[in-house]
């Protein structure tokens, strides 16, 4: 009997290794996938039964004779058909948790390679307009149009230029690109072969992150078994070290490169002089594993589905106090609420959803009064937040948002590259503040605000603590005004975007940093 079981790392992490190895002590043909994306089911076994793959989740290694004669009580039927994969759009995931991940027959199988034929039959200018005609944006973070970096490639003067896979998926709560290279590795690969080809590349690079070791042995295996289908490109994976700043398109060259790394100022755009000074493609996993969709389907098919100038699916990844966590991917447009409450449904606390951060450590935090908000780059950008690379990480009740705008001042002080000051000295003055006004909260629990210690207890700023008004609204003030230097005056966006998780706390959620009311400002 053949049965399936993911080997994906949040699988195996689940129990899936110890279930493949009872199935395959069974006698049962064992076929190792990636996952389908829905972790509350995980570990997850598909059964070839008459009336197709039926799947069983959770399960352990004792149930396999259950299991088998089909009496488990955690029989799911057809994954397809459970909700939460019935109403996705799967364009870029679709093979993911459906193929062994590793065989070349079963990528072709499920359209593997119809992309790349498509785009070697094509000039390269044609490939770059289909991409442009896809409306495909760049689905790391900043959501630039990718048929204009590629353009801007492909004009570039040079014998040499690279293709580079930002791997890095540094921000909390995401683990799309990890999916999809443990779980559908030739579908990138495909995707970096048309870039070479759109803009006229021989070599190019993958850096993964080093606390993804499946994910890059995985790319390392499949980059072998499919040079001969790839070639003249040449392709490697370069493993980085931890660092979050490692994931800024510029910092990653310089780590590639072999020094530290550090964010580049621009110009020059990595387009005309990236890797070794060479004009370089640089692009999330997301953004370039779409790409043989784009090319397969034709870019009208991409193009249709999504919301305003966000076109084409995004993998949305529901994380945190979440009950159904996982991976959905999804034309833009579906509000907020939708992926939380319906998509996610709730809290895994089953306690009331209080805030709702998107896009990673730089995000802003959202209360349900913003649920209305469509998936989309610029409601996203209006409403003082942003996408990022699709992340949505819950909280309940009981989180204090006073803590969390401390942990993001924190958090971009223990990464700060260093390179630019409102960065490098402004994260460590905010936890200071941070400090200060949890204390002052602490200090004054029915949320006054008189001011606390410092016998001269005046100053905003001064060289000694004690001459500093240490009242709740002196350090609000503080607050705002370091945030606003260090959104205008940082030279990347883990500066610049720091003050929206501490902005948006502070507009959203006052009570928590013992303002009396709500402050009526709006994140910018
Ligand atoms: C501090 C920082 C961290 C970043 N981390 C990542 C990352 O982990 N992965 C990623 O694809 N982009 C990351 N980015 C965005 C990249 O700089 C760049 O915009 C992206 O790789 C471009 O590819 P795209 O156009 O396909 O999104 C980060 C940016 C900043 C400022
Ligand atoms: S904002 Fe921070 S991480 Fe970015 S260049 Fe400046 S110091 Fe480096």
């Amino acid at each position: 009997m053949k049965v399936y079981v993911s080997r994906d790392m949040a699988s195996v992490a689940l129990g899936a290794d110890d279930v493949a190895r009872a199935f395959a002590e069974a006698g049962c043909d064992v076929v190792r996938t990636g996952s389908r994306g829905l972790f509350s089911i995980e570990p997850l076994v598909e059964v070839e039964m008459d009336d197709g793959r039926i799947g069983f989740g959770p399960v352990g290694p004792q149930d396999v004779a259950a299991v088998l004669d089909g009496s488990h009580a955690s029989r799911l039927g057809r994954i397809e058909d459970l909700p939460f994969f019935a109403g996705q759009q799967r364009f870029t995931f679709a093979r993911c948790g459906v193929i062994d991940p590793l065989s070349l027959s079963d990528y072709a199988a499920h359209g593997g390679w119809q992309g790349l034929e498509k785009a070697r039959a094509l000039a390269p200018q044609a490939v770059v307009d289909a991409v442009k005609a896809s409306g495909l944006r760049g689905r790391g973070g900043a959501g630039f149009p990718t048929g204009i970096k590629w353009q801007t490639v492909l004009d570039a003067p040079s014998p040499t230029k690279f293709i580079v896979c930002n791997a890095d998926e540094g921000d909390s709560g995401t683990f799309a690109d990890r999916m999809l290279m443990e779980g559908d590795p030739y579908c990138l690969i495909e995707g970096m072969a048309c870039a070479a080809h759109a803009v006229g590349a021989s070599h190019g690079y993958i850096y993964i992150r080093s606390e993804y070791p499946f994910c890059i042995a995985t790319m390392r295996a499949a980059i072998e078994a499919s040079a001969h289908l790839v070639a003249p490109f040449e392709l490697e994976v370069r493993e980085g070290a931890g660092a979050y700043v490692c994931g800024e398109e510029t910092a990653l060259l310089d780590s590639i490169e072999g020094q530290r790394g550090q964010v580049r100022a621009k110009p020059p755009l990595p387009a005309l002089q990236g890797l070794f000074g060479q004009p370089t493609v640089i692009n999330n996993v997301l953004s370039l594993a779409a790409v043989p969709f784009i090319l397969s389907e034709g870019p009208e098919a991409y193009a249709a589905v999504g919301f305003g100038r966000s076109r084409g699916t995004m993998p949305v990844q529901l994380a945190g106090n979440v009950k159904h966590g996982g991976l959905y991917e999804i034309g833009f447009g579906i509000t907020l609420g939708e992926l939380v409450n319906v998509i996610g449904g709730g809290t895994a606390s089953g306690r009331p959803v209080r805030a709702v951060q998107v896009g990673g450590p730089l995000g802003a935090y959202f209360p349900p009064s913003m649920f209305h908000l469509p998936f989309d780059y610029e409601a996203f950008t209006q409403a003082g937040g942003l996408i990022g690379h699709a992340g949505i990480t819950l909280f309940d009740d009981s989180v204090d948002m006073a803590h969390m705008a401390r942990f993001a001042m924190e958090f971009c002080a223990a990464e700060s590259c260093g390179k630019c000051t409102p960065c490098r000295i402004g994260s460590t003055r905010g936890v200071e503040i941070m400090d200060r006004i949890i204390g002052a909260r602490e200090a004054a629990p029915t949320g006054g605000s008189e001011a606390v210690g410092g016998y001269l207890g005046k100053a905003l700023y001064s060289r000694s603590p004690d001459r500093i008004d240490v009242s709740i609204e002196a350090q609000t003030m503080l607050l705002r005004d370091l945030a606003d230097t260090m959104k205008y005056g940082s030279l990347c966006a883990l500066g610049g975007f720091t003050p929206y998780p501490v902005l948006s706390a502070l507009d959203y959620f006052p009570e928590d940093f013992g303002a009396p009311a709500p402050i009526k400002e709006a994140a910018e």
